[in-house]
Protein backbone atom coordinates (compact mmCIF):
# COMPACT_ATOMS: atom_id res chain seq x y z
CA UNK A 1 0.00 0.00 0.00
CA UNK A 2 1.25 3.79 -0.21
CA UNK A 3 2.24 5.28 2.38
CA UNK A 4 2.65 9.24 2.99
CA UNK A 5 4.31 9.89 6.28
CA UNK A 6 3.84 13.34 8.17
CA UNK A 7 6.79 14.84 9.95
CA UNK A 8 8.02 17.65 11.52
CA UNK A 9 11.38 16.76 13.54
CA UNK A 10 14.65 14.46 13.15
CA UNK A 11 12.32 11.59 11.40
CA UNK A 12 14.13 8.42 12.70
CA UNK A 13 10.89 6.70 12.83
CA UNK A 14 9.81 7.78 9.13
CA UNK A 15 13.63 6.05 8.38
CA UNK A 16 12.47 3.09 9.99
CA UNK A 17 9.86 3.02 7.70
CA UNK A 18 12.16 3.49 4.48
CA UNK A 19 14.39 0.59 6.00
CA UNK A 20 11.36 -1.12 5.96
CA UNK A 21 9.76 -0.62 2.79
CA UNK A 22 12.61 -1.46 1.00
CA UNK A 23 11.60 -4.94 1.35
CA UNK A 24 8.95 -6.44 -1.21
CA UNK A 25 7.42 -8.39 1.14
CA UNK A 26 6.85 -5.35 3.54
CA UNK A 27 3.57 -4.18 1.42
CA UNK A 28 4.06 -0.69 2.03
CA UNK A 29 5.59 1.99 0.42
CA UNK A 30 6.91 5.11 1.46
CA UNK A 31 5.28 7.57 -1.70
CA UNK A 32 5.64 11.07 0.16
CA UNK A 33 6.71 13.12 3.11
CA UNK A 34 4.94 16.24 4.15
CA UNK A 35 5.94 18.52 7.03
CA UNK A 36 4.87 21.79 8.24
CA UNK A 37 8.60 22.69 8.58
CA UNK A 38 11.28 23.51 5.92
CA UNK A 39 13.95 22.42 8.21
CA UNK A 40 12.36 19.56 9.36
CA UNK A 41 15.49 16.16 9.40
CA UNK A 42 12.63 14.02 8.08
CA UNK A 43 12.61 16.22 4.78
CA UNK A 44 16.87 15.33 4.19
CA UNK A 45 16.08 11.16 5.00
CA UNK A 46 13.18 11.37 2.72
CA UNK A 47 15.17 13.46 0.27
CA UNK A 48 17.89 11.19 0.31
CA UNK A 49 15.69 8.00 0.04
CA UNK A 50 14.49 10.12 -3.61
CA UNK A 51 11.38 10.01 -2.05
CA UNK A 52 8.77 13.36 -3.00
CA UNK A 53 8.32 16.09 -0.08
CA UNK A 54 6.05 18.79 0.39
CA UNK A 55 6.22 21.18 3.11
CA UNK A 56 2.89 23.15 4.24
CA UNK A 57 4.31 25.77 6.61
CA UNK A 58 1.43 27.47 8.50
CA UNK A 59 3.08 30.76 8.53
CA UNK A 60 2.31 30.56 4.91
CA UNK A 61 -1.49 30.47 5.44
CA UNK A 62 -4.35 33.05 6.55
CA UNK A 63 -5.42 30.31 9.05
CA UNK A 64 -5.78 26.88 10.09
CA UNK A 65 -8.58 26.06 8.44
CA UNK A 66 -6.64 27.21 5.36
CA UNK A 67 -3.50 25.62 6.11
CA UNK A 68 -5.67 22.54 7.06
CA UNK A 69 -7.02 22.35 3.22
CA UNK A 70 -3.34 22.60 1.71
CA UNK A 71 -2.31 19.94 3.88
CA UNK A 72 -4.99 17.47 2.65
CA UNK A 73 -4.00 18.43 -0.31
CA UNK A 74 -0.66 17.72 -0.31
CA UNK A 75 -1.26 14.31 1.07
CA UNK A 76 -3.92 13.54 -1.70
CA UNK A 77 -1.33 14.17 -4.44
CA UNK A 78 0.28 11.26 -3.33
CA UNK A 79 -2.54 9.06 -3.56
CA UNK A 80 -2.24 7.29 -0.18
CA UNK A 81 -3.86 3.90 0.84
CA UNK A 82 -2.71 5.21 4.48
CA UNK A 83 -1.29 8.58 6.46
CA UNK A 84 1.37 7.66 9.10
CA UNK A 85 2.53 10.89 11.60
CA UNK A 86 5.33 10.60 12.87
CA UNK A 87 6.13 12.93 15.36
CA UNK A 88 4.23 15.51 13.27
CA UNK A 89 3.49 18.33 15.89
CA UNK A 90 0.48 19.81 14.56
CA UNK A 91 -3.35 18.87 15.29
CA UNK A 92 -4.76 17.69 11.81
CA UNK A 93 -8.14 18.80 11.42
CA UNK A 94 -11.41 18.08 9.62
CA UNK A 95 -10.45 18.58 5.66
CA UNK A 96 -7.42 16.01 6.60
CA UNK A 97 -9.39 13.63 8.47
CA UNK A 98 -12.47 14.08 6.28
CA UNK A 99 -9.92 13.27 3.53
CA UNK A 100 -8.72 10.31 4.93
CA UNK A 101 -11.19 8.71 7.07
CA UNK A 102 -9.83 5.70 9.48
CA UNK A 103 -6.82 5.82 7.62
CA UNK A 104 -4.42 8.57 9.04
CA UNK A 105 -2.70 6.43 12.15
CA UNK A 106 -0.48 8.51 14.47
CA UNK A 107 2.94 6.91 16.90
CA UNK A 108 2.62 8.85 20.54
CA UNK A 109 5.47 8.00 22.98
CA UNK A 110 3.74 7.22 25.99
CA UNK A 111 0.41 5.13 27.17
CA UNK A 112 -2.62 6.58 26.33
CA UNK A 113 -4.87 7.76 27.75
CA UNK A 114 -2.00 8.95 29.77
CA UNK A 115 0.25 11.51 29.07
CA UNK A 116 -1.45 12.84 25.31
CA UNK A 117 -0.12 16.28 23.90
CA UNK A 118 2.99 17.38 22.58
CA UNK A 119 5.17 16.41 26.17
CA UNK A 120 4.19 12.97 27.20
CA UNK A 121 7.78 11.68 27.93
CA UNK A 122 8.32 14.77 29.93
CA UNK A 123 4.85 14.69 31.57
CA UNK A 124 5.59 10.64 32.33
CA UNK A 125 8.75 11.16 33.92
CA UNK A 126 7.63 14.60 35.72
CA UNK A 127 4.57 12.52 37.34
CA UNK A 128 7.05 9.80 38.51
CA UNK A 129 5.68 6.90 36.35
CA UNK A 130 7.49 3.45 36.30
CA UNK A 131 6.56 2.39 33.32
CA UNK A 132 5.44 4.17 30.01
CA UNK A 133 5.59 3.31 26.99
CA UNK A 134 4.46 4.18 23.34
CA UNK A 135 1.00 4.23 21.40
CA UNK A 136 0.23 3.72 17.65
CA UNK A 137 -3.51 4.98 17.75
CA UNK A 138 -5.96 6.22 14.24
CA UNK A 139 -5.95 9.88 15.11
CA UNK A 140 -9.56 11.52 15.04
CA UNK A 141 -10.42 14.99 15.93
CA UNK A 142 -9.02 15.24 19.25
CA UNK A 143 -5.45 15.36 20.32
CA UNK A 144 -3.71 11.72 21.07
CA UNK A 145 -7.86 10.51 21.64
CA UNK A 146 -8.43 8.42 18.85
CA UNK A 147 -8.93 4.35 18.73
CA UNK A 148 -5.59 2.72 20.05
CA UNK A 149 -4.11 -0.16 17.51
CA UNK A 150 -1.12 -1.31 19.57
CA UNK A 151 1.10 -0.44 21.95
CA UNK A 152 4.44 -1.27 24.44
CA UNK A 153 5.46 -1.27 27.62
CA UNK A 154 9.49 1.03 28.23
CA UNK A 155 10.58 1.27 31.95
CA UNK A 156 11.08 4.33 33.72
CA UNK A 157 14.94 4.07 34.69
CA UNK A 158 16.58 5.78 38.25
CA UNK A 159 18.55 8.50 36.80
CA UNK A 160 16.27 8.96 33.58
CA UNK A 161 15.97 12.50 32.24
CA UNK A 162 13.63 13.38 29.20
CA UNK A 163 16.40 12.91 26.34
CA UNK A 164 17.26 9.67 27.91
CA UNK A 165 13.68 8.28 28.54
CA UNK A 166 12.59 9.33 25.15
CA UNK A 167 15.55 7.37 23.29
CA UNK A 168 14.60 4.25 25.03
CA UNK A 169 10.83 5.10 24.25
CA UNK A 170 12.04 5.36 20.79
CA UNK A 171 14.31 2.28 19.79
CA UNK A 172 10.56 0.55 21.34
CA UNK A 173 8.46 3.13 19.29
CA UNK A 174 10.09 2.51 15.80
CA UNK A 175 9.54 -1.20 15.85
CA UNK A 176 6.00 -0.81 17.05
CA UNK A 177 4.95 1.62 14.18
CA UNK A 178 6.97 -0.34 11.28
CA UNK A 179 5.52 -3.92 12.82
CA UNK A 180 1.46 -2.11 12.13
CA UNK A 181 2.15 -0.14 9.23
CA UNK A 182 3.03 -3.25 7.57
CA UNK A 183 0.24 -5.24 9.10
CA UNK A 184 -2.30 -2.69 7.89
CA UNK A 185 -0.87 -2.12 4.40
CA UNK A 186 -1.06 -5.82 4.32
CA UNK A 187 -4.06 -6.65 5.64
CA UNK A 188 -6.12 -3.34 6.05
CA UNK A 189 -7.43 -1.99 8.50
CA UNK A 190 -11.63 -1.88 10.27
CA UNK A 191 -12.39 0.75 13.19
CA UNK A 192 -15.79 0.35 14.77
CA UNK A 193 -16.46 3.02 17.63
CA UNK A 194 -13.20 2.45 19.89
CA UNK A 195 -12.41 -0.78 18.42
CA UNK A 196 -9.29 -1.31 15.98
CA UNK A 197 -9.01 -4.85 13.70
CA UNK A 198 -6.22 -5.46 11.16
CA UNK A 199 -6.14 -8.07 9.07
C1 LIG B 1 8.39 10.40 18.39
O1 LIG B 1 8.72 9.85 19.65
C2 LIG B 1 6.93 10.73 18.31
O2 LIG B 1 6.12 9.81 18.99
C3 LIG B 1 6.90 12.05 19.03
O3 LIG B 1 8.05 12.75 18.57
C4 LIG B 1 9.03 11.77 18.23
C5 LIG B 1 9.44 12.02 16.79
O4 LIG B 1 10.62 11.35 16.57
N1 LIG B 1 5.71 12.80 18.72
P1 LIG B 1 11.23 11.28 15.06
O5 LIG B 1 11.06 12.66 14.44
O6 LIG B 1 10.47 10.23 14.32
O7 LIG B 1 12.68 10.91 15.30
Amino acid sequence: GRVVVLVSGAGSNLAALLAAHDDPAYGARVVGVVSDKPGAGGLEIARAHGVPTAVVAPADFPDRAAWDRAVAESIAVFRPDLVVSAGFMRILGAATLGRFPDRVVNTHPALLPAFPGAHGVRDALAYGARVTGCTVHVVDAGVDSGPIIAQAAVEVQPGDDEASLHERIKVVERALLVEWVGRIAREGMRVEGRQVSVG
